[in-house]
């Protein structure tokens, strides 16, 4: 790994930081280049639209050498766990209709993604979702991003519904305060948001060894919000339906023998994106920190936040996540830069048991006598295309049934509140629209992931969503060719190296290099708390079956009883797979 010598804080600030200073805390250039008669933002415009929830992007399946790109924008919704009550999710399905390209994605960090919305009608949209009890602030940008827990709506097992509150909390106490969102897309005037919990209000506020910016608008923030962005969950024991390993914080909720919250684990460092060829970009799992009591819990997030905010770098955003710094730091020193900002000495972890990959999908019990449904969706796609039509078919029962939802960051939906008698109207209005079981779908594409890629994201260098399909259909051929008929993996695809559908926690991954070209990954843990290595540094897709076929020959024949293909990649050993396959 490339460490650099100079100090992050002597080398020259990236460009992004001269554009957060001069944006007067998010407003300008989006608020004057709103009301220009143009297609697009400008290069400032546009890495401050951000965080506001907005990516410009353009149709790259349109583009013609000579003429103006083929503008829209992508707009992202906040929604802490992911929940989306009935209104807001009607609003997001006739918005996709008159200003987007008529689908919906559910993302990876349980929101919503619009696709295709023009600049003349972004301030409608935003205000639409906004006046429906939803946001898109802090979507994106160099910000605290939507705040994760696990979507079972369990109402039983209290452990769940803490994680679920403490998301929410956490998500308020890190929302920017500049009144900038509401001025820009609502002309001032202040969303009908819910109440804030006084103790996170008072959290915000308390300043312990400089954890705040005295007199600034944004007292945790600053004027130059954090080095980079920012990701947090909070999750139960044994559920790791969140990807915790991947976020910068995760905050596993303790109760005692009553059920009765007591405190919470901590995790900090992780994070996934890196750069080709760059070699001090890496995947990195987070590293536990301690125990922190639930009086203290919004003290010590924002000490992590302080630390990162004060000591992240700044000049290189390739290299301005806060796992970085925790890398180069070290665990010891990290904790106590955190510690003085904390103004306490941060306690040990706690013994936790094994995490699983949860994903919730079919009929469940909710504790209460209810039920909930989770719906496997390809890819995280709402849409109606030919026979599969669940989008209509989700805004008949939402419509019908008034029922509230829960997005998975496994890209799928949960619907719940669910009374037991309403149950087969909601399967045969399911079965009307084409949409099947998730028993009825292979679990090799059932739990795959892969990222928009191409035609909209601007960083693309080979497809990823509209490949993923046929590339399992040749993956489950193959499986099924060297005998292993049954057997099933967590598989994972993007089309370029920043890693949005998480691939380095994938058993088997792809991630694009450039036009039908993937590096392949190996060997991450069935439940996400162990990263892959890379197998081959580039591999045309066409060589899929030259190169796996005796790769799944080989896990055949020294697979141990019941071992994963994650498992077996890891403790053979990617040099011995190799050797055999003389791949
Ligand atoms: C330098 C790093 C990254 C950049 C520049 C980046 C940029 C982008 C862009 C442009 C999109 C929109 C694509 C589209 O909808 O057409 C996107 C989507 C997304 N990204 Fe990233 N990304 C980065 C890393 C990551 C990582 C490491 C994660 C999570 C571990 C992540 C999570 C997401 C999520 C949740 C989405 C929504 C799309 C989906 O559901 O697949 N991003 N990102
Ligand atoms: S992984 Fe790359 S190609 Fe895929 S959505 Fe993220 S930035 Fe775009």
């Amino acid at each position: 790994m490339v460490i650099s010598s100079t100090p992050p804080s002597v080398r020259k600030p990236s460009k992004v930081e001269g554009i957060k200073e001069r944006s007067n805390f998010l407003r300008e250039p989006v608020a004057s280049e709103l009301l220009l008669d143009t297609n697009a933002f400008s290069e400032d415009g546009i890495q401050l639209l951000k965080f506001h929830g907005s990516y410009q992007q353009d149709n790259r399946d349109n583009r013609v050498r000579g003429q103006e790109k083929d503008y829209s924008m992508m707009l992202r919704t906040r929604s802490p766990g992911g929940f989306v009550p009935p209104e807001l999710y009607l609003t997001i399905d006739r918005l996709s209709d008159e200003y987007g390209n008529h689908t919906i994605r559910v993302t990876t960090r349980q929101a919503f993604q619009l696709h295709g919305v023009l600049k003349k009608n972004l301030k409608a949209t935003i205000s639409a979702i906004v006046k429906s009890m939803g946001s898109t602030l802090s979507a994106c940008g160099d910000v605290n991003r939507n705040v994760m827990s696990p979507p079972a709506p369990f109402k039983n097992r209290p452990e769940y519904e803490y994680a679920r509150t403490y998301a929410n909390h956490i998500a308020d106490l890190l929302t920017p305060q500049s009144g900038a969102y509401y001025e820009v897309w609502l002309d001032g005037e202040k969303a009908i948001t819910g109440e804030e919990d006084p103790e996170v209000v008072a959290a915000r506020k308390r300043n312990i060894n400089g954890s705040n910016i005295e007199d600034s608008p944004e007292p945790i923030y600053g004027t130059y919000y954090l080095p980079r962005k920012f990701k947090i969950a909070v999750t139960v024991p044994g559920d790791n339906s969140v990807d915790l390993f991947s976020q910068d914080i995760s905050l596993v909720v303790l109760t005692n023998d009553q059920g009765e919250l007591e405190g919470f684990n901590v995790y900090a460092g992780g994070g996934l994106g890196r750069t080709h060829g760059k070699e001090e970009t890496f995947p990195r799992i987070a590293d536990p920190i301690g125990y922190v009591a639930k009086a203290d819990v919004y003290d010590l997030v924002k000490a992590i936040v302080a630390t990162q905010r004060d000591y992240g770098d700044r000049s290189d955003r390739r290299h301005s996540r806060m796992k970085y710094l925790v890398e180069e730091w070290g665990v010891e020193k990290f904790r106590s830069k955190v510690e003085e900002y904390f103004g306490k000495a941060i306690e040990p972890f706690k013994p936790l048991p094994e995490f699983k990959f949860l994903n919730y999908l079919g009929w469940n019990e909710q504790g209460d006598g209810k039920l909930f449904y989770g719906i496997s969706i390809q890819n995280g796609r709402i849409k109606d295309e030919n026979g599969f039509r669940l989008k209509a078919a989700l805004k008949k029962i939402v419509t019908k049934f008034n029922l509230p939802m829960l997005l998975t960051p496994s890209q799928n939906v949960l619907l719940y509140n669910i009374e037991k008698s309403d149950r087969q109207r909601i399967n045969r209005i399911l079965r009307e629209h084409g949409i099947e079981r998730p028993d009825q779908i292979d679990p090799l594409v059932r739990d795959s992931m892969a990222c928009p890629a191409l035609p909209t994201c601007g960083l693309a260098t080979t497809e990823a969503e509209r490949a993923s399909l046929p590339i399992l259909t040749r993956i489950r051929l193959l499986l099924e060719k060297v005998g292993l008929p049954n057997e099933s993996f967590i598989f994972r695809m993007t089309g370029c190296p920043n890693g949005c559908a998480r691939p380095y926690l994938a058993e088997f991954a792809l991630v694009g290099t450039g036009p039908n070209m993937y590096q392949v990954w190996l060997g991450a843990a069935p439940n996400q708390t162990r990263l892959a290595k890379v197998f081959i540094e580039k591999m045309n897709l066409d060589d899929l079956e030259a190169v796996f076929e005796p790769v799944f020959t080989y896990f055949k024949k020294e697979r141990q009883a019941g071992e994963s293909f994650g498992d077996f990649c890891d403790r053979v050993g990617l040099d011995a797979i190799h050797q055999f396959t003389g791949v």
